[in-house]
């Protein structure tokens, strides 16, 4: 009873409404699927089904699970967005278990005297990490929408931290180059002895299945109060960092409305801020709507794709940030006029230099693969989209001592000062400032598509390439594509600042690339490939149920029963 009563003390429920998507003659699902970065946490999650789970447990069993096989990616020390379909009502709901800022935290924690950037303060150690809510997400999902406990969802991810899971090449990659930020309790668990694993050497990680085990116990009252606690706030003070007990015992997940457009009959449902993406997405479809995109050759589809992509970015840089601080105009930037507006300053014979938009500059770049996204449908027709990150790969390097979490960096995803770039070139103004308790913006964007035809679910990690990814992925099922279209599709990316596009080898040939050049644009080709989307599709004729994984990764779809 206690600790039903500190779950529900939790959540903090914002006014929700159920929004109805189109009704089509639908065959249930023939089986329940799951894509996600790593065959273990597919698999974690058709066991979870098997046991008596719905697709919302299965969520949870995977997240754990990642937490576990993919630490570099996300995990317990972070956040997550879980963007839930309940078949029964039609509902639709973002649960936003974000990290946030420490209520000691202040919007020049990272400046000098001179008011300028310490390097690297907020990226690396205790300094760096928000205050966790992957946890409680997980544990208000089990109460929320669960049909078994966490003891039973999260069994597979504890059996993995446990009795181990094989090192495979990305992993020992990523590890290798964030060892040199990690402090010695991280080194310890993850390079024992002082040295790498080999590849398909066992991890074992006994710390983390106990942290694990007192989630499973307990809910979320298990990490955020008592020995758990005691330990992460501990070990972060160690190190500089300056959480508090009440931040951890205060955190509360919040359930937030979707944000839903459509485009060429389709519904797009998508994540609100303090996601940056779904506003992105839906501004974006809106400004293409007004084009046949489908009959362009490549060079004017990406000149296309890329001006509106740039015109979405300025917005997110200007007006997007955590909407319990700052009044994000999100009915007005996803509203078909003022697309409508944008379209009037976009020229198909020429690209708009980046500074001829009204307003915020800065240089800086990129994007990384950390991050994860799966999806996951039950036979019931439930589907869940979720992305997590602890940001960095392996988030700040940082682990509290007998804790086995490493803590995420994402502190370094709000503005830490006004048109200085994050780790991703992202740059962002006062809606994007710190403050504390207060939730740093994501590119994060698990989106859920339906239309007469059939549901996607789809999303990837990228950091300020993961709302473009989606856009690329949700346009190649509304033009006909399947799953594996979807994953495949080859990558081309603006984001205001810099003032290029960037594209994959495969995106673009010479031709276009020429012709790109012609009307004004800069180009460059990333050094190698990025993303990892992760996609399930349902189709309503046949009630036929098909996932993919991106070529890009090692994850692998797993279909089973329930
Ligand atoms: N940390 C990546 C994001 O939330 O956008």
């Amino acid at each position: 009873m206690r600790v039903c009563a500190m779950n529900l003390r939790r959540v903090l429920v914002v006014a929700l409404t159920a929004i109805s998507l189109p009704i089509a003659a639908q065959h249930a699902p023939q089986r329940a699927a799951v894509a996600s970065a790593h065959p273990l946490a597919s698999a974690a999650g058709i066991e979870t089904l098997a046991a008596g789970g719905n697709a919302f447990d299965a969520a949870i069993a995977v997240s754990a699970a990642l937490s576990v096989v993919e630490s570099f990616g996300s995990g317990i020390g972070g956040g997550a967005f879980f963007l839930l379909h309940r078949a029964e009502d039609d509902f639709q709901v973002m649960v936003d278990a974000r990290e946030l800022a420490p209520g000691a935290a202040d919007r020049d924690m990272y400046l000098d005297a001179a008011g300028e950037p310490i390097p690297g303060a907020s990226r690396d150690g205790a300094l760096a990490a928000g205050i966790p809510g992957l946890p409680a997400g997980l544990a208000h999902l089990a109460d929320r929408y669960g049909d078994v406990p966490l003891a039973v969802s999260l069994q597979p991810a504890i059996r993995y931290a446990r009795e181990g899971f094989p090192a495979y090449a990305d992993y020992l990659e990523r590890l290798r180059r964030r060892a040199p930020v990690m402090n010695e309790v991280a080194l310890e668990a993850l390079t024992p002895g002082g040295q790498l694993p080999r590849e398909g050497e066992l991890v074992v990680q006994p710390d983390l299945a106990q942290t694990l085990e007192a989630l499973a116990r307990h809910g979320a009252a298990g990490f955020y109060t008592g020995v758990v606690a005691d330990r992460l706030v501990a070990g972060v003070r160690a190190g500089g960092g300056i959480w508090t007990l009440e931040d951890l015992a205060d955190y509360a997940v919040v359930e937030r409305r979707p944000i839903s457009g459509t485009y060429r009959g389709v519904e797009i449902v998508t994540v609100p801020p303090p996601s940056s993406g779904g506003v992105a997405l839906v501004n974006m479809l809106n400004m293409l709507s007004g084009y046949e995109l489908a009959a362009l050759d490549s060079a004017s589809r990406t000149h296309l794709l890329a001006e509106v992509m740039r015109r979405a970015y300025r917005d997110r840089a200007e007006f997007l940030g955590d909407p319990d601080f700052v009044d994000v105009p999100v009915e007005r930037l996803t509203h078909p006029y003022y697309a409508a507006g944008q379209r009037t300053t976009l020229r198909m014979d020429r690209a708009t230099p980046s500074e001829e938009l009204p307003g915020i500059f800065a240089d800086g770049s990129g994007g990384g693969d950390q991050t994860s996204h799966f999806s996951v449908l039950d036979q019931a027709g439930n589907a869940v989209a979720v992305t997590q990150s602890v940001n960095f790969s392996f988030g700040s390097g940082y682990m509290p001592a007998g804790t086995g979490v490493i803590l995420n960096n994402e502190m370094d995803d709000f503005s830490i000062k006004p048109g200085v770039p994050n780790g991703y070139g992202l740059i962002g103004t006062t809606a994007n400032a710190i403050a504390p308790h207060k939730r740093m913006l994501s590119s994060m964007t698990p989106t859920l598509l339906k239309s007469d035809r059939g549901m996607a679910l789809l999303g990837t990690p990228g950091g300020s390439r993961i709302i473009t990814m989606v856009l690329l992925a949700s346009l190649a099922w509304i033009e006909g594509g399947d799953a594996q279209a979807m994953v495949g599709v080859p990558r081309v990316h603006h984001q205001y600042y810099p003032d290029v596009i960037e594209h994959e080898a495969a995106a673009l040939d010479g031709t276009a690339i020429s012709a790109l050049q012609g009307l004004g644009h800069s180009l460059r080709r990333v050094g190698r490939d990025y993303g990892d989307m992760h996609v399930v599709t349902w189709d309503f004729a046949s009630g036929e149920v098909d996932a993919a994984s991106d070529p890009r990764g090692i994850g692998e779809p797993r279909f089973g029963g329930r």
